[in-house]
């Protein structure tokens, strides 16, 4: 939600600034703007809409070797350029781009800034209002940053320029993400590392109330006291072509595509030199001294923790609960006596999950995060962590992390057994092979998933995925892929509940897409197919190769182990979805009201 990005060093701001913002523009694409600071002052662009918009206005004469840029989701006040970052104080002295939302500001505003004029409805223009007002008053730059931030409550990421000052750009965190990024006579700011890849692979990150003054050759983190506080760069571990479309027309199909080679990569991370598949022992004590694990996450990523329970209860016998974060702060469970939390989240910094994070700890329960982004908050703050080693996922849709999160469970749950001494009925390394070939194969399918999306999906308004078992969950991912990219409202189903009320919505040519590769409810979901198609509806039926397949079914699956299909399954729901969206000529890669990383609550 909302990119960040800031530049002080020798060359020009502008085009760094710019494309640091393409690379950010995932997390959100209301507006976007940016803040140039030269000798003439400070020079502020902004547009409704995306950075391409933005790029056409930026004055091309206008040079600087310091600026910050934004890229919006909007929160506070519509999504238009009064509203777009960076906002200025009064004087115009102060100028911030700004990633969170302040709580209490209009509070603050009332009770020191009535009189100032307003020329936004943002909660941002607040905090800079605010340091103005205190710099007035006296305060030195730091004093009134700290003695602002010491007063807003909610989360931010800023980055604030003072026009009496061409050396230092202000950055603080508080809940959202940023990172410092360090270059030789260039220190750069950004929500995330892919932002700034092309200027450098080497970060600092940021604790929550930290305030950073950075120059053109060093930086200082101080808490909201000025306490002095040190920390060592990390190095990430992808370079900027691994943020590259390539001669992919979408992100998302590029990410699609590259699912084997990540479970291979996987496989190769997480093998030991035995060649059995290992995880950290402390992980796995930590699994085994539990007495119920309690998988909290959102979206995608709550799809695969589904997965990932039917995994670890059926491989590991450990019983395991799975909770969308949002409701786990209302709707908290009653817990177990030793409750493991894992937290499953792409980014790392997802608020809702983040916010169940530290209530438990609060509690004293231990903690683990499965996440794509090393370094990010949820990774860094939970007791234990693994990585799913993706690569950066930029399409807003999550695929690959999907299945990278449900192969990460699938350990979990095969090294839980391991330390039970349970026998396993399958070689792992073997099986989850045969997967990524299974993978292989139906990507080699495009042509026929293309048309299946032509054949179902493009006089639609709905339709409906169903399944039993394992393949209900797959069909909940299938429906939000589906929706997310295509905007064609899509439910799954568990195949038993649909003659419980949803068979109502059944009329003629309602697309019906039944997931059937699970042996034991192979008739069972058939059934369900039949009862739907006698009253119209148009079925599919994506069935696995030797295990549940008849004459006719429209897509049939290599077959792969039992407890392993969803990672199959993924490719036809994500490609469907896919040539769905292109059918309806949505925006793939960012879809209307959405940004990839949901860092506000
Ligand atoms: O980064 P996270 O995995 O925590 O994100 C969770 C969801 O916001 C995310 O999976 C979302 O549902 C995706 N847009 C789905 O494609």
């Amino acid at each position: 939600m909302c990119g960040i990005v800031g530049y002080i060093g020798n060359q020009d701001a502008g085009g760094i600034l710019l494309t640091g913002l393409s690379n950010l523009e995932y997390r959100g694409y209301d507006s976007a703007g940016i803040a140039l600071q030269n000798a003439d002052g400070v020079h502020v662009f902004k547009e409704k809409g995306r950075i391409a918009a933005l790029r056409k206005i930026v004055d091309p004469d206008v040079h600087a070797t310091l600026g910050i840029g934004h890229t919006r989701w909007a929160t506070h006040g519509e999504p238009n350029r009064r509203n777009a970052h960076p906002h200025q104080s009064a004087s115009g002295r102060f100028t911030i781009v700004h990633n969170g939302v302040i709580d209490n500001y209009n509070l603050l505003k009332k009770q020191y800034l009535t009189g100032v004029a307003f020329h936004s409805d943002t909660d941002t223009e607040v905090i800079v209002q605010l340091i103005e007002h205190f710099v007035n008053d006296g305060m030195g730059v730091e004093e009134a940053l700290r003695k602002t931030l010491k007063r807003a409550e909610g989360s931010y990421a800023i980055a604030l320029l003072d026009r009496e000052n061409d050396d230092t750009l202000y950055v603080a965190k508080n809940k959202s993400p940023l990172l410092i990024g360090l270059g030789d006579g260039f220190n750069v700011v950004a929500s995330d590392a892919t932002a700034m890849i092309q200027q450098t692979k080497q970060y600092v990150e940021l604790m929550d109330e930290e305030i950073v003054a950075l120059t053109r050759d060093g930086y200082t983190i101080k808490d909201l006291d000025g306490h002095r506080k040190t920390r060592s760069p990390y190095t990430v571990s992808f370079d900027a072509r691994d943020t590259e479309k390539g001669a992919y027309p979408h992100y998302m199909l590029k990410e699609i595509d590259e699912q084997p080679a990540v479970l291979r990569r996987l496989l190769q991370k997480y093998e030991d030199k035995n060649g059995t598949l290992a995880i950290d022992p402390a992980i796995a004590r930590a699994i085994s001294e539990a007495d119920r694990l309690y998988i909290v996450a959102c979206g995608t990523s709550y799809h695969a923790g589904l997965v990932g329970k039917e995994l670890i209860e059926r491989i590991a016998q450990v019983p395991t609960e799975v909770h969308i974060s949002s409701e786990f702060s209302y709707n908290t469970p009653l817990l177990s006596k030793n409750p493991l939390f894992i937290f499953i989240s792409q980014s790392g910094e997802t608020a809702d999950s983040r916010s169940v994070l530290v209530k438990v700890k609060k509690m004293g329960h231990p903690t683990l995060t499965l996440t794509n982004v090393e370094g990010s908050t949820l990774c860094r703050e939970a007791d234990y962590k693994m990585l799913l080693h993706a690569g950066p996922e930029i399409a807003v849709a999550s695929t690959k992390a999907y299945t990278a999160q449900i192969a990460v469970l699938a350990f979990i749950a095969i090294a839980a057994a391991e330390k039970k001494k349970i026998k396993l009925d399958f070689d792992p390394i073997h099986e989850l092979s045969l997967v990524a070939q299974a993978m292989e194969r139906m990507i080699d399918q495009k042509a026929l998933l293309k048309e299946i999306a032509r054949r179902y999906l493009s006089v639609t308004r709905n339709a409906f995925y169903i399944g039993r078992g394992i393949d209900y969950y797959v069909c909940q991912e299938a429906a939000l892929k589906l929706k997310e990219v295509s905007y064609i409202q899509a439910e799954g189903f568990a195949g038993g509940e649909l003659k419980h009320g949803t068979i109502a919505l059944i009329e003629d040519g309602t697309p019906v897409l039944a997931f059937a590769t699970q042996e034991n409810v192979n008739n069972s979901i058939r059934s369900n197919v039949q009862e739907v198609s006698t009253r119209g509806a148009y079925t599919c039926i994506i069935s696995m190769e030797g295990v549940t397949d008849k004459p006719g079914d429209q897509i049939v699956l290599p077959k792969v182990h039992r407890f392993l299909t969803p990672l199959v399954c993924a490719i036809p729901l994500q490609l469907i979805a896919y040539y769905a969206a292109l059918q309806n000529e949505c925006d793939v890669d960012k879809p209307r009201n959405l940004a990839k990383s949901v860092t506000v609550e």
